[in-house]
């Protein structure tokens, strides 16, 4: 007789609810009854990536996939040194920057320690924690942002780790250079903070905090950057870590090796060296879709936070899983944001604006169902 398997996983694992990823598109398309789909629920670019990128995976020689990747990505994290005057060791690639959270938490909590971050942001910070056996404490967010204040309030002696999503994902606010100076004072060096700047080559305020400068400032900060949003890479999994060479190497003992692909290293790096002209562009797009759809969500009379970043979210007077439904049937799919504990929200990316009034339509006829 096999005893009962999941009995030998420890209990923060066997009361995890593992996630469940949307279906590949032919998949959906089928369910729904459409000939086509137009996802809105992943902030992906919706120009792809710079071209040079294109142009490296074209050039991609085949036979080249027999063999292993560079372990550590070695000339990606010079080419990163050198963009932002770093040291390549203070880089740390990973499949994606999801990756690296976990890294982080294996390198730098054991068991009682404990994260904080805020309520309704990125849940990867809060449920990396906890399938790791770690708490993570929240902290509730004050007019759509993170509160610096009750972020503080939630930490003890075994709060190893702070994430800040600057800008957040999913409201759009984000802290000026003179709050986020504040808060890491106040931080000190009790524990790191990580501060993921996943959307941050949207913004174009001067008053943006710019974490790679903070850097030389303050050596427990942690740097998340990605290659999937303005990069146009999602599909590659590719993100990176920057800190100080104290902590990278710390990090570096319990991050897997050859976990990003020679693909992802190859693109991401011409992505790097030809991103001014593709930045201007995808800026421009996100700028021209957010003032197509935000009076569109005025005129439907929804409540809506239109914040930084390449997402709108907007509140619909139905459950978000029949309004998800009612626009799936119509071609469009959202992301539903009761799992960010906003019930009733969804959450739009901004693409190109024909495709975004073509949803604007959709989602009047959506509303005006039942
Ligand atoms: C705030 C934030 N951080 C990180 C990620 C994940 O990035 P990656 O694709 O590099 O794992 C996302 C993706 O949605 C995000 O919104």
């Amino acid at each position: 007789m096999w005893p009962n398997l999941a009995e030998l996983a420890p209990a923060y694992v066997r009361s995890f609810n593992a996630y469940v990823p949307s279906l590949p598109d032919p998949e959906l398309m089928r369910q729904y009854g459409v000939s086509s789909l137009v996802r809105l629920n992943n902030n992906e670019n919706a120009l792809g990536p710079p071209p040079a990128a294109m142009e490296a995976m074209q050039r991609f020689p085949p036979p080249q996939a027999a063999v292993y990747p560079s372990g550590d990505c070695f000339h990606l994290r010079q080419a990163l040194a050198e963009r932002f005057g770093k040291h390549p060791d203070q880089f740390l690639v990973g499949n994606g920057s999801m990756e690296v959270i976990s890294s982080v938490l294996k390198a730098f909590c054991g068991p009682g320690d404990n994260i904080v971050t805020a309520d309704k942001t990125f849940a990867m910070y809060e449920w990396v924690a906890e399938f790791s056996g770690l708490t993570a404490r929240l902290a509730p967010l004050r007019d759509m942002a993170f509160d610096p204040e009750a972020l503080l309030a939630l930490a003890d002696g075994r709060t190893k780790v702070f994430f800040l999503c600057n800008p957040n994902n999913p409201t759009g606010t984000w802290w000026d250079r003179t709050v986020m100076a504040r808060f890491l004072d106040q931080v000190g060096g009790r524990a790191l903070v990580v501060l993921d700047e996943a959307y941050c080559e949207y913004l174009e305020d001067p008053a943006f905090p710019d974490g790679m400068q903070l850097l030389d400032r303050y050596p427990n900060l942690v740097v998340f950057r990605t290659f999937s949003k303005m990069y146009g890479l999602a599909g590659l999994r590719i993100g990176y870590l920057c800190a100080s060479p104290e902590v990278t190497g710390m990090v570096r003992r319990t991050h897997v090796v050859y976990s990003v692909n020679v693909l992802a290293q190859t693109l991401a790096l011409a992505a790097l060296g030809d991103d001014g002209e593709h930045i201007r562009a995808t800026r421009d797009m996100v700028r021209e879709s957010r003032a197509a759809l935000v009076p569109a969500l005025m005129r439907l009379g929804l409540p809506h936070v239109a914040g930084e970043g390449n997402f709108v979210m907007a509140r619909v007077p139905v459950p978000d899983t029949l309004m998800y439904r009612r626009l799936m049937m119509r071609g469009f799919m959202v992301r539903t944001m009761t799992g960010f504990r906003f019930p009733n929200w969804i959450r739009i990316t901004l693409v190109r604006p024909p495709v975004m009034e073509a949803f604007t339509v959709a989602l009047a006829a959506a509303l005006g169902e039942g």
